[in-house]
């Protein structure tokens, strides 16, 4: 799909679709007002009657409106103008696109973006409308057996004000069509079911990625490489399956030669039984997501890549199935870690960071400036946060608040929780250094406390994203989030 930015009055731009909006009350937005002008007071008359009536999402199509060369158009609701922000934005414009991309229009111009928004500016405007366009242009990877009809929007435009706005709005398509692109590599990826998405499977998708951008350079290590780099905690989660784990580094140089890169470390479970600590059966097909932080760190890397950022990244990806069977591990094993602390495994359900603290150690090599794991690693932070923030952890105020201001900007947001030494005494284990799991209360907090067990002298962050990565229900899927918050932090460096 293609995106442009566009600074001629509504009524003049030649289009498929024109978008403009309505506020309750009663009150045209600026592209509405400057198109009635053109078309004899249709829209003012259609208030009027009480036909338009700017409830948030509303949306009325026109078609063969005279006095305008845009075939249709279509006039959504934006809700009450003092509480008009860019959340009521992205909602109405998500609401037009929806009924736009059911005709057969193949270009669509929106002049949403016209409104001023007491949080946004035309850069961010601009972003968010492609991120909310582009998004809505995602079909899933299904293997359905008969096809169903392609999307037919080709084009979309993002109207502006005045053209001292174009240099920032067309800054905003760019970076939201970058995200666009990293959130499907996402997405394309957790979508994808088990039996397709093995260890394996991400290997070849980071080297595609490889292949694909120069700027990337990938390297994929098998288990006897793993087991070389005395990694027992990651070998230990995927003792009990026959899928082969990978251990997925990428590097991204778009920086200066010395300079410390940020490292991304994401959970690659590509199913979570629980092990021998066997999950229920309830929804057990959604642990196919329980690589999301794996696919959000490949989709941060397009993203990057396609945006070219001058920084560097890191990312290191343990990729494993966590199965039950005579080879898996036991509640009460003891494994080592590569950090060399031993571990008790109590609950082999709690794999996740029994993965991510060897993939920690490894990236120490790469010294990096801040280092962020991202991983759907507790049921307990979903309970915490539900399914709208995701969970952010940190032992450096720094990093956390980047983050946190990130997601607002991002329009992905994280809430940040505790961590500390009376949370991570509860992992204390009569027969290891440590239990990978203390008892049910805090349960996102001592999790976050154990993988701090492994970052000592870094700065760190984790983003528990369990709530956030997918959806469930009629709407199953995988959100792409946080590539956009990550995507934000990065663009901030
Ligand atoms: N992948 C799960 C966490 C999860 C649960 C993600 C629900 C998404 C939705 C993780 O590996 C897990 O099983 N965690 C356990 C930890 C417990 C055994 C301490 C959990 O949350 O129950
Ligand atoms: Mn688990
Ligand atoms: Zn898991």
């Amino acid at each position: 799909m293609e995106f442009f930015v566009t600074s001629s009055a509504p009524a003049r731009q030649r289009t498929d679709c024109a978008i403009v909006g309505v506020y309750d009350k009663g009150v045209l937005s600026a592209g509405a007002e400057a198109l009635d002008a053109r078309i004899g007071k249709r829209i003012a008359r259609l208030v009027d009657r009480g036909d338009v009536r700017g409830k948030l999402g509303e949306v009325l199509m026109l078609a063969d409106v005279e006095g305008t060369p845009c075939e249709r158009v279509v006039i959504v609701g934006l809700g009450a103008k003092s509480a008009f922000k860019r959340k009521q934005y992205r909602k109405a414009l998500g609401a037009a696109i929806t009924v736009v991309a059911k005709t057969g229009a193949r270009d669509a111009v929106s002049y949403l973006s016209l409104e001023s928004l007491p949080d946004s500016d035309a850069y961010t405007m601009a972003r968010a409308a492609v991120e909310v366009v582009g998004g809505s242009q995602y079909r899933v990877p299904d293997h359905k057996s008969s096809r169903r009809p392609r999307p037919t929007l080709a084009r979309f435009g993002v109207g502006i004000a005045d053209r001292g706005q174009r240099g920032n709005a067309e800054r905003g398509v760019e970076h939201g069509r970058g995200l666009v692109a990293g959130m499907k590599v996402m997405r394309d990826l957790a979508n994808q079911p088990a039996n397709v998405c093995t260890p394996t499977y991400l290997a070849k998708a980071a080297v595609a990625l490889g292949r694909e951008h120069r700027s990337i350079r990938v390297r994929v290590l098998n288990e006897a490489e793993c087991k070389k780099l005395r990694m027992g905690s990651f070998l230990s989660v995927t003792a009990g399956t026959l899928e082969p784990a990978r251990l997925l580094v990428l590097e991204y140089r778009g920086g200066g030669r010395g300079e410390a890169p940020v490292a991304l470390i994401g959970k690659g479970v590509t199913f979570d039984t629980g092990g021998i600590s066997l999950k229920p059966p309830a929804a057990m097909d959604e642990m196919k997501f329980d690589m999301s932080g794996a696919a959000s760190v490949l989709g941060t890397f397009k993203t990057v890549a396609e945006l070219g950022l001058d920084l560097n990244l890191v990312g290191v990806v343990p990729a494993c199935e966590n199965m039950p069977s005579g080879r898996a591990t036991k509640p009460g094993d003891v494994v080592t870690s590569m950090s060399g602390q031993t571990i008790e495994v109590l609950n082999t359900d709690a794999e996740g960071r029994l993965i991510l603290c060897d993939a920690i150690t490894y990236a120490r090599r790469y010294k990096p400036k801040a280092l962020i794991d991202i991983a759907t690693l507790t049921g307990a932070c979903v309970v915490a946060l539900g399914n709208h923030f995701s969970g952010l952890f940190s032992n450096d105020d720094e990093l956390a608040d980047a983050l946190e201001q990130a997601g607002r900007r991002a329009d992905d947001r994280a809430w940040k929780m505790p961590i500390g030494d009376e949370y991570g005494d509860q992992l204390k284990s009569n027969f290891a250094d440590f239990a990978n799991v203390a008892g049910r209360e805090g349960g996102a907090i001592t999790a976050a406390c154990f993988l701090g067990k492994f970052t000592d002298g870094l700065k760190w962050a984790h983003l528990d994203i369990a709530g956030t990565a997918y959806l469930s229900g009629a709407q199953k899927g995988s959100t792409g989030r946080p590539v956009p918050l990550l995507v934000d932090y990065l663009l901030n460096q």
